[in-house]
C-alpha cells in the first residue's frame, strides 16, 4: 500500500509554524525539508538504536523523494550522509562532537549542509550543537524520537555537550528550522523511557492548564495503551484521521499541548529570564536528586519525585491545597512514575544510595539560580496555576522540613488555646456525605473530607449527573456542595469510575434516580478500569432489576460497564430485598437513595446474619443528620420514609475520636503479622519513660506527669503506621524537649496534611531532621527486652552538648564518641560553616581574613543552637572562644539549661599529638601561649569540664587503643552523669546497701594509692576526695586547680565508685584557709563541672549548698554521751523514712561518737588500714563497722548456698567466703548437693535468714518454678544461676537472675580493644556447645551488639533448638562441623566462646582454622591468623584447654574459665550484698588453687 498523505498538526514557535506533529510523517518530513530547506548535503546524525529501527526507512524515503523531485523539477540531487554514534549520555561529549565535525570536514561538507538530529535528547543536544558551531552555524532539523525530546529537549534551541565535571556546561542557543514529531516512533521506545517523558508532560500541564491536566488524569490508561499496546487495525495507523484511534488522538492531544506550552514559553522568553523558569517545576529538587542518583534513575523519575516535594512545599506554605497535591500524586503514579524516594521502584534501582537532606541542599546551593538562605522554586497555587509567573523564593528551613524523612516535634507553648481538630473522614464516610449533600436541597459545607481517588471520582460523577455543583473553600479544607434536591440528568458521556468501588456501588442506585431526557436514546453508562470490570456488583443489580430498574451489562456479566436506561418514575420503591450476607455498601447504596423512590421503601435483609452492621448504622445515622429518619423494624427490615434530604449548612464527616482511658481492651487483633502494634506502642512509649503493660486483649498505659517524660534520642519509629506517627506527634506537642518522629510520610494515606495541621492548628512546632534512609518497615523487630533498655535511655536530659577546647584535645573524636554513646546526631561547627558557605575554611580566611571568619563562626554556632537545641552533640573549633559574641552565646546557652563541655588535655600531650600529626599546620604561636590566653575563656564558657588523662598514650597502637577505650568508658560514664536526671547515678538512701560507706582519701596526691584503690575501697560505696588535703607534687609546675582536676580524673580511671568532693576549712578540721571563702566556692563549683556525684558542704554554708542543689545532707555533731548517738540515729531515721527526702548523713565525732558511725545507715565515712591518716578522729574502717554491727546484733548471720551436682570441686565457696570475710560480714557460703530441686532446697531458700544462692547444673531450669520473679535476662537465657532474696515491707521475694552472661560479657569487653575489629557490632561471634551455658554466651554476644552470631554443637539438632529458642530476640545461625573447617570465609570469627567441658575430645570438632589461622599442615609453623579476636573458655579444668592453646597460638586474646567465673561471681556478690569484689585479689586466690 502506498503511504497515505498524513494528517499533520502545526504548532508555532518564535513566530513560525515550525513544529509539526502527526503519525508516520517521514515521507512528509523529507518532502517538506527538501522543498523548503535546500542544501547540497544532508547529514543524519543518530544513534545505533535508531539506526536499526529507522535509518533505513529514512534513507529510502529520502532517495525516493529526491528522485521524484529530480524527475519533476530537474533539480540537482543532493547528498545524504549519516553518522551513527553509540546511544547514551556518554556520547554527548566534546570528543564525539569533535568526531562528528571531523567526519563532516572529511566529507567536504560546507556551509551548504543541513543536519537532521534524529533521536532522543542526547542526539538533539549534540547534533544541534554541532550545527550551531560548524562553519559558524548551519541549519538543522530536529526529529525527536523520545517523548522527552518531543515535548522538551527538541523545542527551544538549547544545545549542549557534557564535560566530566558537569552536564550541559558548554553549548549554544541554536534554533532548529523544523521540529518533526512523529508519534508513531514512540511505539518502539522502551516503556521506562516513555514514562520518563510523561513526567515532563505532567509537569507542563500542572503549571499551565487545568484542562490538559484533567485529560492526563483521566486518560492514563488510554495514553499508555496508545504507546505501549498500540492497536493494529490498519497499516500506518493514525497517519490519517480515519485510521487514528481515540487513544492516539488523546496521545497527540496531550503531546501537542505540552509542546505548545514549551513553544509559547520559549517564544515569550527565549533566553530564559523569567517565564521559562516555570518549566522548572519539579526540577529544582528533581535535579538535586538526579545529581545524586544518576544514572540509576532517569531524569523524569527524579523530576516526578521533585514535583511532589515542591508541591508539598507549596502546600506547607499555604499556597496549594491538599486536593491538588493528591491529584498530582495520583496522576504521576498513574503513569508508573515514582512519587517518593522510599518507593520500592526507586530503591530497587538506587540500592544503597541515599539522598540526604544536606546533600540535596548542597545541590540547590550550587544551582546558579539560587542564592543565600533562599532557593528559587516554582510554587503551584492550583492545578494549572502558579503563584507567580516565575519561581518563588523559598527559605531553606522550609525545604529542609519537607525533605526530611523524619521531623522533630517541639512542645507547643503552654498557653496555646484549646483546639478541636477533626481527623479527615474515612473513605466510606466521605462518600456517603457526598451522596447525601448532592441529593439534598441547599448548600452544605463538608469539612475534613478525605481526598482520595474514590472521592475524586465521586465528585466528578455527581457533577456530570448534574446532581450538584461543587467548589472548594479554605484551601481545599472545605467542600461546598450546592445540592440539586435529587434532580439529575443523563450525563453526556460515560461515568468513568477508575477502580473506585465505593463510588461504583453508591452511584449505581443514584443513576436509577435519573429521569429520561428529551433524547430517548440517552442512557447513563458506568464504567471503570480493567480491575473494576472484574469487581462484582450483581447482587445490587439483581435487587434493583427486580424492583423495576433497567440495567444492561455491556461487557462481562455481573460487572461494570453498565448501561442504565432512565425510567420516568426512577426508583420504584416498595419492598426491596437484599441478602443480609452481602456487602453493606449495597445496603447503604439503596438506603441513601430510598427517600427519592416513587413509593416508600421497605428494605428487607434476608437470610440471617447481617454483616457489617456498624456500616449500615453509620449510613442511617448520617441520613438522620440530613433530615431523614430510617425506622429499624424487626427481622433486619428498614422503613425509609419518602422525602428529600435537607442539607445542614455544615457537616463534619469525621470519625469519632477515642476515649480518654488508660486501659484499652478489645484490641488483640492489633497484633498483626507485619507489626505487633501493641508491642510497637509499648516499645515507643517506653522510650519516653511511659510505663505500659500488656494483657491478652489490650494494653494498659500508666499515667505519668508530662514533665517527667523525655523524648527518645533516636526518635520514634512509626513502623510505617500512620496511627503511631500521629499519636506520638501529639504526645510530642507536650513532652519537653523535641521529639523526633521518623518516617513522617506514613500519615499520607489517611491524613496527608497532618504535619501542616499540627503546626498551623495544634500549635506544635516542627523542625527538620535527617535521620538517614528509611528502612523497609519489616526491618523493625520488636522484642520484649529491647523495650526495656531504651526506656532507661529515654530519661536523659536532652539539651544538646556543645564541645569546646583546644585544638588537639580530641573534640572531634570524643564528640563523635559522645554522639555514639548517647545515640545522638553529631554536628561540627566548622563543617557546618563549610557546607553552608560552600567553601573551605582556609579558603574563606584567605579571602576574607580572620575577623570575618570568627564572625561567621559565631553566626553558625548561633544557627546550630537554634536549630538543634536538644538531642545533638555539637563540636566547635578551638578558637571559637576568642570572639566575644561567641562567648556570649555560650553563656546564654548555659543559662537556658544547655550543656557546654570543655574537653581538657594537658598541653604536653596536645603538643605531642599535634607534632605527630603532619596533616595539621602548626600554630604561629606556641600552644602554651594560646592556652594561656584562652584558658579563662574556656572556663567562663563551659559548665562542664572533662579531663582526658591519657598519660599512658604511648604511641603503640594496641596499647593506645586500650587506653582510648578506657578513656571512652570513663567519658561515657561522665556523659551519663551530666545528662541523666540526678539520682540515677547516685547511691541513694533507698537503693544503697545498708549500711553504706564512703572511704575518705587523705592523700596530698592519690597517685601512689591508685594501684591499691580496689583494695582500699572494698566494702565502700563512695570515694571521698579530701580536696583541702591535696597538694601538687613539689617539683611540678602544675597549678592547684589542674592538680585537683587530674585527681578526679585519676579516680575515674581506677574506680567506678561515685566521688564525694569535700573541701574542709581549718575550723572544720581541714586545711583550707578559713579566710578563702571565694576559693572554696569556686573549687566546689569546679567539682560540679567535673561531674562529681556529691559535694560535701558544711552546714555553715548552707545557702551555698542549696544554690548548688545538693544531693545529700550531712549533719555532724560531737557526741558528749553515748545517748547522743541514739538520738542522732533516731533523727536520721525520721528524716529518711519519706522517700522524697534528701539523703541524710548524720553522725557524731569524737571517741564517744564512734557508735554513731556504727549506727548510721547511709554513707558513713570510713578509713582503711592502708591510708596514711584518718580523715577524722574516731573514724573506723568499713570492715570494723561491719564486724561491730554483727557483734551488737545489727547484722545477723546468713547462709548462702551453691545448689547443683556435682559441686564438690567448685571454687565458689572459696571466692564468696573470702569476700564475706574481707567485708567483715558474718555470712557463710556452703555447698548443698542434690539430684534434683527437692524439698530440701525449697526449705533453704524459704527460710527467714536465707542470704542467697548460686545455682548450677542440673538445676538451672528447674529452680525457676520455685521462685517468685525472674529477671528479663534470665527469662531470655532460659536459666537461673543466682537467687536473690529481696525483702521489702517485711515480705521477701525470691528473684531468679543470671550472671553467667555478665561474666562473659565483661571479660570480652575488657579485651575488645585488642582485637582487630574493635567494634562489636561489626564482629562475627561463635559459641561452641549447646548446653545451658551456651545460652548465656549467646545472650552475652547479643548484648555486646554482635549482629552476626553463630552456634556450633557436635549434635546439630541441639544447636538448632537453642537457636530456635532465641529467634524472637535475635538471630543465631547454626553451623556444621564442615562449616568450621571450610576455608570459605565461614570461619571468619572475631569472638569465640567455648562452653564444652575442657576434658572433652574436641579434635573432631574444630581446629585452628576457627581462629583464622592456616592449619599446620598447610602453613607449617605459622601462627598469627589474619586478625586478632577474643577467645573465651568457660571450662576451668584444665587451666589451659586445647581451645585456649589454639587461640593463643593464633595470636588471639584469651580469657580463661576462671576469669569468667570470678567476674561472674563479682556480679553475684554485688546482687547479694550490694558491692562487687576486688577482682584481682579474688582471682589470685582462685589461681592459687591447684588444678591440672
Ligand atoms: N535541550 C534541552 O532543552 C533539553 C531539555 C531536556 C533534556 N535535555 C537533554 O536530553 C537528554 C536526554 O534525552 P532522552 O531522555 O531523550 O534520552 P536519550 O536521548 O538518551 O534516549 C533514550 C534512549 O532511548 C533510545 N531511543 C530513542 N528513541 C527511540 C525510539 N523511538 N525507539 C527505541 N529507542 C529509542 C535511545 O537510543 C536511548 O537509548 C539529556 O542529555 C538532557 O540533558 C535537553
Ligand atoms: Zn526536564
Amino acid at each position: 500500500m502506498s503511504h497515505p498523505n498524513p494528517h499533520i498538526h502545526k504548532v508555532s514557535i518564535l513566530g513560525e509554524e515550525s513544529i509539526i506533529l502527526g503519525f508516520h510523517i517521514f515521507d512528509y518530513l523529507v518532502r517538506d525539508t527538501l522543498s523548503n530547506f535546500k542544501a547540497s548535503t544532508y547529514v543524519v546524525i543518530t544513534d545505533t538504536h535508531l539506526q536499526h529501527l529507522y535509518l533505513d526507512r529514512f534513507e529510502t524515503t529520502f532517495h525516493a523523494v529526491v528522485d521524484q523531485l529530480h524527475k519533476a523539477e530537474g533539480s540537482v540531487k543532493p547528498r545524504l550522509l549519516s553518522y551513527v554514534i553509540p546511544p547514551g549520555e556518554q556520547s554527548k561529549s566534546r570528543a564525539v562532537k569533535g568526531e562528528i565535525e571531523d567526519f563532516l570536514l572529511a566529507q567536504g561538507c560546507t556551509r551548504d549542509t543541513l543536519v537532521f538530529a534524529m533521536g532522543g535528547g542526547v542526539i538533539g543536544d549534540l547534533a544541534g550543537f554541532v550545527a550551531a558551531t560548524f562553519m559558524r552555524g548551519i541549519p538543522f532539523i530536529q526529529i525527536p524520537t523520545t517523548l522527552l525530546a518531543m515535548v522538551d529537549s527538541s523545542i527551544g534551541g538549547k544545545t549542549a555537550v557534557d564535560t566530566p565535571l558537569a552536564k550541559n556546561p558548554i553549548g549554544a542557543f541554536w534554533q532548529p528550522k523544523r521540529i518533526y514529531i512523529d508519534l508513531s516512533v514512540l511505539e518502539t521506545l522502551p516503556e521506562r523511557e516513555f514514562v520518563n517523558g510523561m513526567a515532563e508532560v505532567i509537569k507542563t500541564a500542572a503549571i499551565w492548564d487545568h484542562d490538559d491536566f484533567v485529560l492526563l488524569e483521566n486518560g492514563a490508561e488510554a495514553i499508555r495503551d496508545a504507546v505501549l499496546k498500540p492497536a493494529r487495525t490498519a497499516e500506518f495507523q493514525g497517519a490519517t484521521l480515519e485510521t487514528r484511534t481515540p487513544a492516539q488522538q488523546l496521545l497527540l492531544k496531550v503531546v501537542m499541548a505540552s509542546a505548545n506550552v514549551k513553544a509559547y514559553v520559549v517564544t515569550h522568553d527565549e533566553r530564559e529570564t523569567g517565564l521559562r523558569g516555570l518549566l522548572n517545576f519539579g526540577h529544582s529538587i528533581g535535579h538535586a536528586i538526579e545529581g545524586i542518583v544518576t544514572p540509576k534513575l532517569l531524569h523524569g523519575e527524579c523530576v516526578a519525585v521533585g514535583m511532589i516535594k515542591e508541591a508539598e512545599i507549596a502546600r506547607h506554605c499555604g499556597y496549594l491545597s491538599q486536593v491538588a497535591v493528591g491529584r498530582l500524586t495520583r496522576c504521576i503514579q498513574a503513569y508508573g512514575l515514582p512519587v517518593s524516594m522510599d518507593e520500592k521502584f526507586v530503591k530497587s534501582h538506587i540500592g544503597d544510595l541515599y539522598c540526604s537532606v544536606e546533600e540535596i541542599m548542597q545541590f540547590l546551593r550550587v544551582d546558579k539560580k539560587n542564592m543565600g538562605s533562599q532557593k528559587r522554586i516554582v510554587m503551584l497555587s492550583a492545578i494549572g496555576k502558579t503563584l507567580e509567573p516565575k519561581p518563588s523564593n523559598i527559605s531553606d528551613d522550609i525545604i529542609r522540613k519537607i525533605l526530611g524523612a523524619g521531623t522533630v516535634v517541639h512542645p507547643r507553648p503552654v498557653n496555646h488555646p484549646a483546639v478541636v481538630l477533626s481527623p479527615p473522614g474515612s473513605k466510606s464516610i466521605s462518600n456517603r456525605a457526598l451522596v447525601l449533600a448532592a441529593l439534598g436541597t441547599g448548600t452544605c459545607r463538608l469539612r475534613g473530607l478525605l481526598h482520595s481517588d474514590d472521592t475524586q471520582v465521586m465528585l466528578t460523577a455527581l457533577n456530570k449527573l448534574g446532581a450538584a455543583t461543587f467548589e472548594w473553600e479554605d484551601n481545599g479544607d472545605t467542600l461546598v456542595v450546592h445540592g440539586n434536591g435529587g434532580k439529575m440528568q443523563v450525563p453526556d458521556s460515560e461515568l468513568y469510575l477508575g477502580n473506585a468501588g465505593t463510588a461504583a456501588r453508591f452511584l449505581t442506585t443514584v443513576s436509577v434516580l435519573v429521569p429520561p431526557s428529551s433524547d430517548p436514546s440517552a442512557k447513563t453508562i458506568l464504567t471503570g478500569n480493567a480491575r473494576m470490570k472484574q469487581r462484582p456488583i450483581a447482587p445490587l443489580i439483581d435487587a434493583l432489576t427486580t424492583n423495576g430498574s433497567d440495567f444492561k451489562y455491556l461487557e462481562g456479566k455481573g460487572c461494570l460497564p453498565l448501561e442504565v436506561t432512565p425510567i420516568a418514575h426512577g426508583l420504584a420503591g416498595g419492598e426491596i430485598q437484599l441478602a443480609a450476607s452481602i456487602s453493606s455498601q449495597y445496603v447503604s447504596s439503596i438506603l441513601l437513595c430510598a427517600p427519592y423512590a416513587a413509593k416508600e421503601v421497605t428494605l428487607v435483609l434476608t437470610g440471617g446474619q447481617v454483616i457489617s452492621q456498624p456500616y449500615i448504622d453509620m449510613t442511617i445515622a448520617m441520613m438522620k443528620s440530613f433530615g431523614v429518619s430510617v425506622e429499624a423494624l424487626p427481622n433486619n427490615t428498614y422503613r425509609i420514609p419518602k422525602g428529600a434530604y435537607i442539607n445542614p449548612s455544615t457537616y463534619l464527616p469525621a470519625t469519632p475520636g477515642g476515649q480518654n482511658v488508660t486501659k484499652i481492651s478489645g484490641i488483640a487483633n492489633q497484633r498483626v503479622k507485619e507489626c505487633n502494634r501493641i508491642a510497637a506502642m509499648m516499645h515507643e512509649l517506653g522510650k519516653f519513660g511511659v510505663t505500659t503493660s500488656e494483657f491478652d486483649d489490650g494494653i494498659i498505659v500508666h499515667g505519668h506527669d508530662i514533665a517527667s517524660l523525655s523524648p527518645p534520642a533516636d526518635g520514634v519509629k512509626c513502623y510505617d503506621d500512620h496511627r503511631v506517627a500521629m499519636s506520638f506527634s501529639v504526645l510530642a506537642c507536650v513532652v519537653p524537649g523535641g521529639s523526633i518522629i521518623r518516617e513522617k510520610k506514613c500519615v499520607e494515606k489517611t491524613w496527608p496534611t497532618w504535619w501542616d495541621d499540627l503546626e498551623s492548628k495544634l500549635g506544635g512546632r516542627t523542625s527538620d531532621i535527617d535521620i538517614g534512609p528509611v528502612p523497609d518497615h519489616h526491618d523493625y523487630e520488636i522484642s520484649s527486652t529491647s523495650g526495656k533498655t531504651s526506656a532507661s535511655q529515654g530519661s536523659r536530659r536532652n539539651a544538646s552538648i556543645v564541645v569546646i577546647g583546644m585544638r588537639g584535645a580530641g573534640k572531634t573524636s570524643m564528640g563523635r564518641f559522645a554522639a555514639k554513646a548517647l545515640n545522638r546526631p553529631f554536628e561540627d561547627v566548622d563543617q557546618y560553616l563549610e557546607r553552608t558557605l560552600s567553601t573551605t575554611i582556609p579558603e574563606f580566611i584567605k579571602l576574607h581574613g580572620w575577623p570575618a571568619f570568627r564572625e561567621q563562626e559565631a553566626k553558625m554556632l548561633q544557627e546550630l543552637l537554634q536549630k538543634f537545641p536538644t538531642g545533638y552533640i555539637i563540636s566547635c573549633g578551638g578558637g571559637i572562644v576568642e570572639t566575644a559574641s561567641s562567648r556570649e552565646l555560650f553563656s546564654e546557652y548555659i543559662k537556658s539549661g544547655g550543656i557546654v563541655l570543655h574537653l581538657v588535655r594537658s598541653i604536653d600531650e596536645i603538643e605531642n599529638y599535634l607534632n605527630k600529626d603532619t596533616t595539621r599546620p602548626m600554630y604561629g604561636e606556641s600552644m602554651r601561649d594560646v592556652w594561656a590566653r584562652r584558658e579563662a575563656w574556656y572556663r567562663e564558657c563551659s559548665n562542664f569540664e572533662f579531663v582526658i588523662s591519657g598519660q599512658q598514650l604511648k604511641g603503640n597502637e594496641v596499647e593506645d587503643a586500650n587506653e582510648w577505650r578506657l578513656v571512652e568508658g570513663i567519658f561515657a560514664r561522665y556523659l551519663r552523669l551530666i545528662t541523666e536526671p540526678k539520682g540515677d547515678s547516685l547511691v541513694s538512701a533507698r537503693t544503697a546497701p545498708k549500711p553504706s560507706f564512703f572511704l575518705s582519701l587523705t592523700f596530698p596526691d592519690t597517685s601512689p594509692a591508685l594501684a591499691h584503690l580496689s583494695q582500699l575501697t572494698l566494702g565502700s560505696d563512695v570515694i571521698e576526695l579530701r580536696v583541702d588535703l591535696l597538694k601538687a607534687p613539689d617539683n611540678s609546675e602544675i597549678a592547684f586547680r589542674e592538680h585537683v582536676a587530674q585527681q578526679v580524673s585519676l579516680l575515674r580511671r581506677h574506680s567506678t565508685l561515685p566521688v564525694l568532693f569535700t573541701v574542709r576549712s581549718v575550723s572544720q578540721g581541714g586545711q583550707w584557709p578559713d579566710s578563702d571563702v571565694d576559693g572554696m566556692v569556686s573549687l566546689l563549683k569546679d567539682g560540679l563541672k567535673w561531674g562529681v556525684e556529691y559535694l560535701d558542704e558544711m552546714e555553715s554554708r548552707y545557702q551555698l549548698a542549696k544554690s548548688l542543689s545538693p544531693d545529700v545532707v550531712k549533719l555532724i555533731g560531737t557526741a558528749n554521751s553515748l545517748k547522743d548517738n541514739f538520738d542522732c540515729s533516731e533523727f536520721s531515721e525520721s528524716k529518711t523514712s519519706r522517700s522524697d527526702d534528701l539523703p541524710l548523713i548524720a553522725m557524731n565525732m569524737g571517741p564517744l561518737g564512734q557508735l554513731s558511725r556504727v549506727l548510721n545507715n547511709f554513707l558513713t565515712p570510713v578509713t582503711h588500714e592502708l591510708l596514711p591518716v584518718k580523715a577524722a578522729p574516731g573514724q573506723l574502717s568499713a570492715r570494723e563497722i561491719q564486724v561491730t554491727r554483727h557483734a551488737v546484733g545489727l547484722t545477723p548471720k546468713k547462709p548462702f548456698y551453691l545448689f547443683g551436682k556435682p559441686i564438690q570441686q567448685s571454687l565458689s565457696p572459696l571466692m564468696h567466703n573470702t569476700n564475706f570475710q574481707s567485708l567483715g560480714l558474718p555470712f557463710h557460703y556452703g555447698l548443698h548437693e542434690t539430684e534434683s530441686v527437692d524439698a530440701s532446697i525449697v526449705e533453704k531458700i524459704r527460710s527467714k535468714d536465707f542470704g542467697g544462692a548460686s545455682v548450677t547444673i542440673p538445676h538451672k531450669i528447674d529452680i525457676m518454678a520455685q521462685l517468685d520473679e525472674i529477671t528479663d535476662e534470665a527469662k531470655i537465657i532460659g536459666a537461673v544461676n543466682t537467687i536473690i532474696p529481696i525483702t521489702k515491707d517485711e515480705k521477701t521475694t525470691l528473684v531468679g537472675d543470671n550472671t553467667d552472661w555478665l561474666g562473659i560479657y565483661h571479660q570480652i569487653e575488657h579485651h575488645i580493644a585488642s582485637t582487630t575489629m574493635r567494634d562489636p557490632t561489626k564482629m562475627r561471634g561463635l559459641v561452641i556447645g549447646a548446653g545451658g551455658t551456651s545460652r548465656a554466651a549467646l545472650y552475652a554476644l547479643h548484648r555486646l551488639g554482635v549482629q552476626n552470631i553463630a552456634i556450633f554443637n557436635r549434635t546439630m539438632v541441639k544447636a538448632q533448638a537453642v537457636a530456635e529458642s532465641f529467634k524472637d530476640v535475635f538471630e543465631v545461625t547454626v553451623l556444621s562441623a564442615n562449616d568450621l573447617k571450610s576455608s570459605t570465609g565461614k570461619t571468619d570469627f572475631d569472638l569465640i566462646v567455648s562452653t564444652i567441658p575442657g576434658t572433652i575430645d574436641s579434635e573432631s570438632m574444630f581446629d585452628e582454622r576457627i581462629f583464622g589461622a592456616a592449619t599446620p599442615a598447610e602453613g607449617g609453623a605459622s601462627h598469627a591468623g589474619s586478625k586478632i579476636g577474643v577467645a573465651v573458655e568457660l571450662a576451668y579444668t584444665p587451666r589451659v584447654t586445647r581451645f585456649l592453646k589454639l587461640a593463643k597460638h593464633a595470636g588471639w586474646a584469651t580469657v580463661e574459665g576462671s576469669q569468667v567465673l570470678v567476674e561472674q561471681g563479682g556480679w553475684q556478690a554485688l546482687k547479694w550484698v550490694g558491692r562487687t569484689w576486688d577482682l584481682a585479689s579474688v582471682q589470685r586466690q582462685v589461681d592459687n588453687v591447684p588444678r591440672q
